[in-house]
């Protein structure tokens, strides 16, 4: 069973990072620029929704980890947004963007649901974020990017996978109703592939690339065809139906040991 380290990395990214860091590919820049910018106000979300139920957690085991969870989301959203300075000083603007993603979270879903609708959106999350993280490390995804960026997505790729059951027990800690974790992961899916794109759309309409053919080429090639990630998505999502289902059945931790930190 891996142990959740908390890492208390400090990114300081430097002024002059290539503009297009992801090996001169523009649409793979942005891509992880949405992911950038979308994804610390998630892992806030995460974070209360665990915090809610944190101390009805009868298990010792299980607490702990929530805890080595909460401070591993926290350090993750508090590094990525360090790079909104670079992105800021690029000319990019996404304080709406922030703004209309806080209203679907804290306004309509936190606010108006229930907390086990909310914890099982939140293990949707990271059932996501699993795949996501065991996909970068497997295909060394990274490789050609920026080192200071590397490092940053590599470091939280690595935190996805030790912490990968935490959300996936709490939930079941607090309510095993089965519809209700399809539901949340449903839901999550949603709200994941909406932010990205649409993080990747600003972007690429404020830097003038939105109708750029290569970007369009690439972006086919994540999806559908070369790297195959909306597939990947969709099998991921089949394997969370089963009935019993839990995210350590999946042997990815080996990809741990890969990443230096
Ligand atoms: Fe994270
Ligand atoms: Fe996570």
């Amino acid at each position: 069973m891996s142990k959740i380290e908390v890492r208390r990395l400090n990114f300081d990214f430097s002024a002059n990072t290539e503009k297009y860091w992801f090996n001169q590919s523009v649409f793979k820049t942005h891509l992880f620029n949405s992911f950038t910018i979308f994804i610390p106000e998630i892992e806030k979300y995460l974070i209360l929704n665990v915090k809610k139920r944190i101390n009805f957690l009868d298990n010792p085991q299980l607490k702990q980890k929530a805890q080595a969870f909460i401070c591993q989301e926290g350090q993750h959203s508090y590094q990525h947004t360090k790079f909104w300075n670079n992105l800021r000083a690029s000319g990019y603007k996404f304080d709406t963007f922030i703004r209309w993603e806080q209203t679907i979270l804290f306004d309509i879903l936190e606010r108006q649901m229930s907390l086990n609708f909310n914890l099982a959106i939140a293990a949707g999350i990271e059932h996501l974020t699993t795949l996501m993280a065991e996909f970068a490390l497997e295909t060394d995804l990274f490789a050609e990017a920026e080192p200071e960026l590397k490092q940053l997505f590599e470091w939280h790729a690595l935190e996805e996978l030790e912490h990968k059951t935490v959300l996936y027990d709490v939930l079941q800690n607090a309510t095993n109703n089965y519809l209700l974790r399809q539901v949340g992961m449903f839901v999550a899916h949603i709200l994941i592939l909406l932010f990205l794109n649409l993080g990747l759309a600003i972007l690429l309409y404020q830097d003038r690339k939105l109708f750029d053919r290569k970007v369009w080429q690439e972006f086919i090639e994540f999806w559908l065809t070369k790297d195959k990630f909306l597939y990947k998505a969709l099998f991921n999502a089949r394997d969370y139906l089963r009935k019993d289902f839990h995210p350590s059945q999946n042997d990815n931790l080996y990809l741990i040991d890969r990443v230096k930190v």
